[in-house]
């Protein structure tokens, strides 16, 4: 095998394999550098984009989803990377989000004739291959010139759901074109009660099939990370390094006046949940609350009406110290009772996780940064190798585990309760 030649890959963790799938053969990896050549040089590397960003389509083979933030790492610009790795404050509730996964452990019940698995659930009406979805991330320009598109193409090929966000690089209509029919949309409820019903109505329209409503980030909590990288983004501004696309693919198109537009689209800091009672009457679409980790608000998300609790603490990027997902999640199933279905996301890294969250009464768990990192790496078909390999590590560990089918997934397989 062909080692790279400029030490993209240091460790061997990621390789670009072949574009065919399941061609089982191993390729040399495409020729990639560090950022700090690319800049260096007159003319675009392979890989690259003219602005610096990636543009590789290909699959990587991936040892661990942990592996790929250091590779991701070494292609993007300081500041994009730290978007997408940060989180919040002393970063504790990101922490936690994964340490929480090793204080809880799978009881397997073996004997039980298990053989061939099946992944498949259904949530609203829709026939998904997987439990596990791709929640909403914004920017995703900043990761590859693919922008979401790049990822939605992804989801199709696995036919799984993707969330995507308000704050995108590509628009809600250009998402939709990739053609992947599970997708719903994620909105921060704007000031400007117009522009919602624009985004809502124009979200609708696109086909996305339900409205995710995030609500723990209204205002932002200060990410220390990102404002470091910010500081040595100057310098970097000043050696004329390549910047991502921070691009407001959602933008109004009503409203003409920029500075209007602008404006109409920052985030509402007092939202209720009347506000997202008025999304579900406009539109007639599922609404699901993200951002949810106290049982009591969950038990008010269903006195209104509402259709899906999603608990989520924004991958730590929101308040910081509040209590892992995985915590959060069997006092908030004990609330719900099977009411409405419970989405989940938060440090989810291997088919563990993603057990250990069905287990304790999650309907689906999402996979946030090792998607994007996935796009960096390799496009739409690093977006598919990320949800392929969860699908393989969730598939041995139902295995083992002894559980046939999704439903069957109890906190009986889980040794004690958190
Ligand atoms: C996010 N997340 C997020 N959530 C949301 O509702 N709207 C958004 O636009 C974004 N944007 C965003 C960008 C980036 C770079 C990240 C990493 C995350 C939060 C996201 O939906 C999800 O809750 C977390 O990513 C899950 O945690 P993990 O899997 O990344 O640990």
């Amino acid at each position: 095998m062909d080692i790279p030649r400029r030490g993209f890959i240091s460790k061997g963790t990621v390789l670009a394999a072949a574009a065919a799938a399941g061609a089982g053969a191993v390729t040399a990896p495409a020729a990639a550098q560090p950022l700090q050549e690319i800049q260096n040089q007159s003319t675009v590397p392979e890989g690259f984009a003219a602005d610096g960003r990636p543009s590789a389509v290909k699959r990587i083979r991936i040892i661990n989803l942990l592996d790929l933030e250091e590779e991701a790492g070494k292609i993007l610009p300081v500041t994009d990377f730290s978007y997408i790795r940060s989180g919040s404050g002393s970063e504790w509730t990101k922490q936690e989000n994964r340490d929480v996964y090793d204080r809880v452990q799978i009881e397997p019940q073996p004997l039980s004739g298990t053989g061939a698995v099946d992944l498949s659930t259904t949530i609203f009406g829709q026939r998904l291959s997987m439990p596990i979805f791709i929640p909403p991330m914004g920017s995703q320009g900043v990761a590859h010139i693919s922008m979401e598109v790049g990822t939605a193409t992804g989801a199709k090929a696995m036919d799984v759901l993707m969330i995507s966000s308000h704050v995108s690089s590509n628009s809600v209509e250009q998402i939709a074109e990739a053609g992947n029919p599970h997708r719903w949309f994620q909105i921060y409820f704007p000031q400007d009660r117009g522009y919602a019903s624009e985004i809502i109505h124009r979200a609708k329209a696109a086909g996305n099939r339900a409205i995710v409503a995030t609500v723990d980030d209204q205002v932002a909590y200060p990410r220390e990370q990102n404002m470091r990288a910010a500081l040595s983004s100057a310098a970097q501004a000043r050696r004329g390094a390549p910047r991502g696309t921070m691009g407001p693919g959602n933008a109004s198109i009503t409203i003409k006046d920029p500075v209007l537009a602008v404006r109409a689209r920052a985030k509402k800091v007092d939202v209720t949940f009347e506000d997202l009672v008025w999304i579900k009457k406009e539109t007639g679409l599922p609404v699901i609350v993200k951002g949810i980790v106290s049982p009591k608000v969950a038990q008010a998300v269903i006195a209104h009406g509402l259709d899906g609790v999603y608990v989520s603490n924004h991958g730590g990027r929101a308040l910081d110290t509040m209590p892992g997902t995985l915590t959060a999640l069997p006092r908030i199933a004990d609330a719900v009772k099977g009411k409405v279905p419970i989405i989940f996301d938060g440090g989810v890294r291997r088919g563990t996780d993603v057990f250990k969250a069905l287990a304790l009464g999650a309907d689906l768990v999402g996979c946030g940064r090792p998607i994007f990192y996935g796009l960096a790496l390799g496009g739409s078909l690093g977006v598919q190798s990320v949800l392929e390999h969860l699908r393989q590590t969730l598939t041995l560990t139902m295995q083992l585990a002894g559980t046939p089918h999704v439903k069957a997934i109890t906190r009986d397989y889980i040794t004690r309760p958190i």
